[in-house]
């Protein structure tokens, strides 16, 4: 096992600045995860420290090594993409052993890693199958058994289920989180997917155009985003946000709604008369009205009933949020709404630097 750090890591193609000046070590056994949107530079990353990508500065370390120029073979690591392919003329047993064999591995050796990694992933009774007679969920755990089979020091996880409905999304990824668990490996891993992300990792790298907007264990990114870029991205459905200003110890939204500053988290915020924030709720922080500090009220726009609770859409001025209400409240379309609110669970962010104000 080892750790990985990119130091002042740097990606170009030609003019065009891909990942800019990535510091980020990650500790030996740790699982980091990378999220951000399309086209934000995490399979470039990921590629770079695989070695499918050239550097074009700064530096990859695992372990002690510095790795820049050492081919992906020499790297020690396995890597499981989205389209993995597997070997469609041969059997699971075939397709597990088949890095083993190019290694030089003794075929009584190979026998027991690929029985070991089988019986983790539950395949082993799936070994004299060919990828053709499996469900996608399957082949899924067939692609991660070579990866396992190899005992890398790093595993480099890209977007590795998100081909698979959503129950068998849940099974591979509580499957992920077991081999994590007994293997130790460090594993970094792509994902567009919030649960995946929080479920899984140690630590959550946010990526937006090729910089790091924040690193924290899933906690410090869901409870203090550093900025509206990354509350808006951790969370599900998204947290809300409208402007509001100070006027007279209060803060004050644009349909006259306010709430005390005092009230607020970490005894309160001191602010100017007239300075503009906005401010972030979580859909899960609204309360039913009477039993909350602070009120809000809005007319109803679409009512979500999920069965475990029910989405409110409601419009705050000019705003439109969302609150994640008990599922026996079904408010109608049109009805004016009173919502409760924590004042200590809001966020509040500076509104021209869009980051956080703690
Ligand atoms: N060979 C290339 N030449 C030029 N630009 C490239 C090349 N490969 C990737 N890019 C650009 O680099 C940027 C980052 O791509 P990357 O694949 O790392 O994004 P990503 O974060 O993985 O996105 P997604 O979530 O869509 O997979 C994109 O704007 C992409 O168009
Ligand atoms: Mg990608």
């Amino acid at each position: 096992m080892a750790s990985v750090s990119l130091r002042k890591l740097d990606k170009s193609y030609g003019a065009l600045r891909i990942v800019k000046d990535i510091d980020l070590e990650i500790a030996d056994g740790e699982f980091v995860v990378l999220v951000g949107p399309s086209g934000c530079g995490k399979s470039t990353t990921l590629r770079m420290v695989a070695g499918l990508e050239s550097i074009t500065g700064g530096e990859v370390r695992i372990g002690d090594r510095v790795v820049n120029s050492l081919p992906p073979r020499e790297r020690d690591i396995a890597m499981v993409f989205q389209d993995y392919a597997l070997y469609p003329h041969k059997t699971v047993r075939e397709n597990l052993g088949f890095s083993l064999k190019v290694r030089g591995v003794g075929a009584s050796e190979s026998e027991a890693r690929i029985a070991a990694a089988a019986n983790m992933l539950g395949i082993a009774h799936l070994l004299d199958r060919r990828p053709g007679q499996l469900s996608g969920g399957q082949r899924q755990r067939v692609a991660m058994g070579r990866a396992i089979v190899r005992r890398p020091q790093v595993f480099l996880f890209d977007e590795p289920l998100s081909n698979l409905d959503a129950k068998l999304r849940g099974q591979v990824r509580t499957e992920i989180k077991k081999l994590h668990q007994a293997l130790g490996t460090t594993i970094i891993y792509v994902t567009h997917d919030q649960v995946e992300a929080m479920t899984l990792a140690d630590r959550i790298v946010i990526l937006r155009g090729g910089n790091i907007e924040q690193v924290g264990t899933p906690d410090e990114v869901y409870n203090k985003p550093a900025s509206i870029f990354v509350g808006g991205f951790v969370g599900s459905p998204a947290m809300n946000f409208a402007r509001a200003k100070t006027a007279g110890g209060n803060l004050v939204f644009a349909n006259g709604d306010h709430l005390a500053l005092s009230a607020l988290d970490a005894g309160g915020v001191s602010a100017a008369e007239g300075r503009e924030f906005i401010v972030g709720i979580r859909p899960e922080h609204f309360v039913p009205a009477s039993s909350s500090a602070a009120d809000l009220s809005g007319q109803v726009q679409v009512v979500e009933p999920l069965g475990s609770d029910t989405l409110v859409h409601f419009a705050l001025g000019d705003a439109t949020l969302t609150a994640r209400m008990p599922p026996q409240m079904r408010p109608r379309a049109g009805e004016r709404l009173t919502i409760g609110l924590d004042p200590s669970k809001i966020h509040l962010f500076d509104a021209a630097t869009e980051r956080a104000i703690h």
